[in-house]
């Protein structure tokens, strides 16, 4: 698809033999500049490829950024898709600092940087998954091998409805280093990512690996999240391949969680339907969730089942072959479809290298589509 000057091409697959069968490159495009036209052709680009990148944005402003990304919901409340304030409980704290006039925009990343973006001494943490794994990368090997941190949508789970679009914004980038991700999973598969990729896999690939009497009942099946689910989650432990949770009874009880609210307790079909393709996909959040509801009113409530379930069904779809990597550069712009693609924070970086990111997303103005 093009219009004047723009021009819109599949990437190029990662390595020798990746399936990969999403993402695209946007060409011809200042995003400080946005008509509606030219946002048409992203749009467009975005529910079609799921991940589009955007090359040769340096010095986007946040402004541009968040105007860019407010586009695709323009319904949107305008909050911040974990809301105003993040509690100190939720395993979420760490990671996100807000950039003071934008709230919809957060600053990401690693290392310390003297000031941006009105913000003075940033010392940044990388999501680290010796955090959050219950079997981490011994540290002797830390620099060499690494982990997908955690399969996810970008959402709160509770409260607010999942954004349509996330965008990440590459400000500093360190270059020139690999690492090796193993999955740690008793499959001995592993992937050689750059340093610090943001590595994406698709919710219709997910589905379209199911076999068909799979996708017969997670066509008709809902999946309940549980009440405050960062805190919920806050000392339970990870698989070695971040597609969710091992189940040792870590999870806090309703007593030692903030308030419920069961009218913000969210629950959303497994499917999930391309607005604009009609393409069906597979997207549930596994770390959040707590129960899974069957067409047939069947509720499936026991954590340790509900857990097998979904990774029997998730599980094919994380392998190499299907997981994109994207390769920072500087002045990159990443915009991903948030109700087709889950995405993972991946690898650990050493003493001195810096990275600085933004990320801006909004909840939704409404659930996402069901099949
Ligand atoms: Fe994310």
């Amino acid at each position: 698809m093009s219009s004047i000057g723009i021009e819109v091409k599949p990437l190029k697959k990662p390595f020798a033999g990746s399936d990969v069968d999403f993402g695209a490159e946007i060409s011809g495009v200042n995003v400080e500049h946005l008509n509606d036209n030219t946002f048409a052709v992203i749009r467009q680009a975005l529910y079609e490829h799921s991940v589009v990148v955007l090359k040769n944005q340096k010095g986007l402003s946040s402004a541009a950024q968040f105007e860019l990304t407010r586009r695709f919901d323009p319904d949107a409340k305008g909050l911040y898709s974990h809301g105003k304030s993040i509690d100190k409980r939720s395993v979420l704290h760490k990671d996100l600092t807000t950039v003071p006039s934008l709230p919809q925009v957060q600053v990401i990343g690693h290392g310390r940087v003297d000031s941006y973006e009105g913000l003075a001494n940033l010392q940044l943490t990388h999501p680290h998954h010796r955090t959050f794994h219950k079997h981490p990368i011994p540290v002797e090997e830390d620099h060499d091998f690494t982990h997908f941190y955690r399969w996810h949508i970008d959402s709160a789970m509770y409260e607010l409805d999942p954004p349509r679009v996330t965008s990440l914004f590459a400000a500093r980038v360190p270059q020139g280093r690999r690492q090796t991700v193993r999955y740690d999973d008793g499959s001995g598969e592993t992937m050689d990512v750059p340093l610090g990729t943001t590595a994406f896999i698709s919710g219709y690939r997910m589905y379209d690996l199911l076999p068909e009497e799979d996708k017969a009942w997670v066509k008709t099946s809902h999946v309940e999240y549980a009440a405050h689910p960062y805190i919920w989650m806050s000392k339970a432990k990870a698989r070695s391949n971040g597609l969710g949770l091992f189940t040792d009874s870590l999870e806090l009880s309703d007593e030692q969680l903030p308030p419920v609210d069961p009218t913000k307790v969210r629950r959303y079909p497994m499917v999930w339907k391309n607005p604009e393709t009609g393409h069906l996909a597979l997207m549930v959040y596994p770390t959040p969730v707590r129960k899974i509801v069957r067409g047939d009113g069947t509720v499936i409530d026991d954590l340790k089942t509900v857990r097998e379930t979904l990774y029997r069904l998730q599980r094919p779809a994380i392998s190499p072959e299907y997981v994109y990597p994207h390769d920072w550069a500087e002045g990159d712009l990443v915009l991903f479809h948030n109700h087709g693609v889950m995405h993972s924070i991946v690898g650990a970086f050493a003493e001195g290298e810096v990275r600085l990111f933004r990320q801006c997303n909004m909840a939704a103005s409404e659930p996402p589509m069901g099949p």
